[in-house]
This record gives C-alpha cells, structure tokens and sequence, in this order.
C-alpha cells in the first residue's frame, strides 16, 4: 500500500544548455540552481534525486560540467546544474567564463528563486565556500544547504561537521545531509526540498 504522507518524487528532462548567460532564453518559471565547488557532487546529486542517472554527465575529475544545464521539472520549476567554482586545472579562458556565467546567472537571473549549495560534508568551511556563501547573502539568494558525500563520514562525524557547518554558517535551514549510496537521502532531501521551496516568492 502506498505511504498517504511520502512526498512525491517529481521527473526531470533535459532542457538546454548554455554557455553564455545571454545565450539564456528569458522564462516566467520558478527557477532553483544546484551550485558549490568543483567535484562536490552536484551533477549526481541531480541524477540521485530524480532517479535518473542519465540526466547529468559526472566524472572524477573536477570540471566535467562546463555549461549552465537546464532540467524542467515535473513540479513546474526548472532546475539548472552549473558548473563549480573553485576549479584551477582547467585553462585560466574556461574558468573565466565559468565564473563569469555562473556570477551572470545569480546576479542577473529574474526568475531564480533560490539556490541549492552543496559542500562537501568531509570538508566544512573552506574559504572559496566562505566566499560563496556571503556573495548568496549580498545577493539576498535563498539558500538551501547539502552536504554530500555522507558515505564517506561515521554518524559522529557528521554531526560534528553539521554543527561546525551551522556554528559558521549560521544558514536560516539546517543542511540535509546527503549521499548517492541509499534511497533514504533522496527521500529526506525532497521533504526539505518542498519545504524551503514552498518558502521562497512564487
Ligand atoms: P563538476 O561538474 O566538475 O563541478 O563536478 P560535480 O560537482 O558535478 O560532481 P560530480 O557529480 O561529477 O561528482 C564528482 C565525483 O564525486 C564523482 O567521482 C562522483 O562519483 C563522486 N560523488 C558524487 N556524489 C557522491 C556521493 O554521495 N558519495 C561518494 N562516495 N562519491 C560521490
Ligand atoms: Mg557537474
């Protein structure tokens, strides 16, 4: 029998991509960016909370995503996966557009709504993270926290860096914790998820 209070898990689809902001089309939807640093995990974050592994390209390295990738959602909001900030390997012309997009987009975008941040949970309070963060405020950017990588930490460690994360950070939602390897995250996180998103202007 189903569960009557288990949140629905909505459906996402490819969309467009873009490289540029003006090459952005203007839309009236509710739109939610998933931001944070190189490799932390956003691209399968994506793949995770919809069940489809094959919505977003991930890889070891950091810098696989190097455009803006727009998803509708089923909920009637787009989402879009940027590329990270924070990445020194790749040409010092690519991380210029890189920013350049990502600070186009958070400054310039109408229609966003809010931003979904993951740090990585085995590393709180970085200072590119720190930069982040306050750059969000002084845009006055809803924020919703994730700390990925969860597997990789004992129960006790992730609530000391939970606590470390808030003590810092001092984010109006607490930070869902989150990881690829189980079913229970995914579920946790959409609870949030609709809660901080009911929150945010229509
Ligand atoms: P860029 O697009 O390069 O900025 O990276 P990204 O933030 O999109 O990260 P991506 O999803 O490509 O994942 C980077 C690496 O982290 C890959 O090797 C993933 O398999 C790994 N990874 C992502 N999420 C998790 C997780 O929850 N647990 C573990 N153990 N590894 C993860
Ligand atoms: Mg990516």
């Amino acid at each position: 029998m189903p569960k009557s209070n288990a949140v629905q898990r909505p459906a996402a689809e490819f969309l467009f991509s873009a490289a540029n902001f003006s090459e952005i089309p203007k839309s009236k939807s509710r739109e939610f960016c998933v931001c944070g640093r190189s490799n932390v995990g956003k691209s399968s974050f994506i793949n995770h909370v919809f069940a489809d592994n094959r919505l977003a390209r991930v890889s070891k390295m950091p810098g696989k995503t190097t455009l803006a990738n727009f998803f509708s959602v089923s909920d009637g909001s787009v989402w879009v996966d940027l590329p990270g900030y924070g990445h020194a390997q790749r040409a010092r012309t690519e991380q210029l557009r890189w920013s350049r997009l990502i600070g186009d987009y958070c400054e310039g975008r109408e229609n966003l709504r809010g931003a979904i941040w993951l740090c990585d949970s085995r590393h709180v309070g970085l200072d590119i993270d720190k930069e982040a963060y306050e750059w969000f405020r002084s845009l006055d950017l809803p924020v919703l926290p994730v700390l990925t990588k969860t597997d990789k930490l004992t129960r006790r460690q992730q609530s000391e860096n939970v606590k470390k994360f808030t003590g810092l950070f001092h984010p109006e939602f607490e930070p869902v914790l989150f990881s690829y390897a189980g079913e229970l995250s995914r579920e946790v996180f959409w609870e949030r998820y609709y809660y901080w998103a009911r929150r945010q202007r229509q």
